[in-house]
């Protein structure tokens, strides 16, 4: 089967090693298990010593029974029942669009987002019709356009909230309404999640798992719990049918989720509150910083993220953002991810959620860079 190139993960792998300041990474600062452990308060020896006692078997066929508690934790009404572990976000995404979406459906998704959200079903023929998130909207959904792209024939509505790369967070009543618009024609709506929780204010972040009887949440331990390398992500949702359908597919490319991952997610979700403090401090600081900085640049302005990780910079450059980001990383060391990966030009998605001498380094390089020009 045919499908379109990942334009962002090709770009990371094209040129993430050879960064000096990777401002592109979306991750909050990774942690090691020793730091995990640390957060967490736990004992790191106990745990290890009792987990290598464990046979390696393929362990809880839906997911670890402590994890699944874990990460209904993270929602109101989702039981561990409604929830199956995934390899990471990216699996939980591409198995729910593989399971629930089939060619001639059609499917209403957001731009820009993750491009699993709309290149999976359009590579096995389904019609996907783009939702644009604007800039002069400050990236919220056009609800009004969003009720002339569905159908009787829209089986999934596509979402990502927060948003990556905008840092755009929906309302809740944007939400409901988006609910009600899906289920007007009984589709099913995916929320992918994973950046869920990175909030720049103490403000609720509902899931639509808990919003709609057939919305489908993903997320993982990578972005939020700083645990890219589990690669444990899941899905939630209420619905009975879409988890059937999920688990009908999922025995043929996943089986289970590693054990030894699975039991670490668990020990992370269990210190949540210790994980979510440090990381929320980490993108608070950060983009405070990053703020001052867009304050001071004549020549950059951007739509200040109000969660997750990343933001679109936009730069009054006359280059192609691509050529941009390639003399940016070849002359200062500087990485950054072009906008054309998002379909959007003049601009580029910072991560800013990384080391803050990182973040400080890179963004000198980036004004010197653009002082030149
Ligand atoms: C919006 C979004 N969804 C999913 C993923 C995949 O994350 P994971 O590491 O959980 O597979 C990413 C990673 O960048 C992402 O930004």
């Amino acid at each position: 089967m045919k499908i379109e190139t990942f334009k962002v993960e090709e770009w990371m792998n094209s040129y993430e090693t050879k960064a000096k300041y990777n401002i592109a990474e979306t991750c909050v600062d990774s942690v090691s298990a020793d730091e995990l452990f640390s957060l967490a308060g736990k004992d790191r020896q106990a745990f290890f010593d009792k987990l290598s006692e464990r046979r390696l078997t393929y362990g809880e066929i839906k997911g670890a029974a402590p994890l699944r508690e874990g990460i209904s934790g993270l929602y109101e009404s989702v039981s561990p029942d409604d929830i199956v572990t995934t390899h990471g976000a990216a699996g939980a995404n591409h198995l729910v669009l593989y399971s629930l979406t089939e060619p001639e459906d059609t499917v209403v998704s957001v731009m820009p987002t993750y491009q699993q959200l709309y290149s999976i079903p359009r590579s096995y023929g389904a019609h996907v019709r783009i939702l644009k998130l604007k800039k002069e909207d400050r990236f919220q959904p056009d609800l009004d356009r969003l009720r002339t792209l569905v159908n009787k024939k829209t089986k999934m509505i596509c979402i990502n909230n927060p948003n990556n790369p905008t840092g755009a967070l929906i309302p809740e009543e944007t939400l409901c309404a988006i609910a009600d618009i899906a289920r007007n024609v009984g589709a099913y709506l995916l929320c992918d999640e994973v950046y869920r929780l990175l909030t720049q204010e103490d403000v609720p972040t509902p899931s639509i798992a808990d919003i709609y009887e057939k919305g489908i949440s993903t997320g993982s331990v990578s972005k939020v719990f700083s645990l890219a390398g589990l690669r444990l992500g899941w899905i939630a949702t209420r619905s009975k049918e879409a988890m059937r359908e999920i688990l009908l597919h999922r025995d043929y490319d996943t089986v289970s989720c590693g054990m030894i991952d699975e039991a670490l997610a668990a020990a992370a979700l269990s210190a949540k509150d210790a994980l979510l403090a440090r990381n929320r401090k980490i993108v608070r600081e950060n983009l405070a910083l990053l703020d001052e900085w867009v304050a001071k640049e004549p020549r950059f302005s951007y739509v200040k993220p109000q969660c997750g990780t990343t933001a679109l910079l936009y730069c009054d450059a006359d280059m192609p953002s691509e050529e941009f980001c390639k003399r940016l990383l070849a002359e200062t060391g500087a990485f950054l991810t072009p906008g054309s990966c998002f379909d959007e030009e003049h601009c580029f998605r910072i991560g800013y959620a990384c080391d803050r001498e990182e973040l400080i380094n890179g963004l000198k390089k980036l004004s010197e860079f653009a002082a030149k020009l």
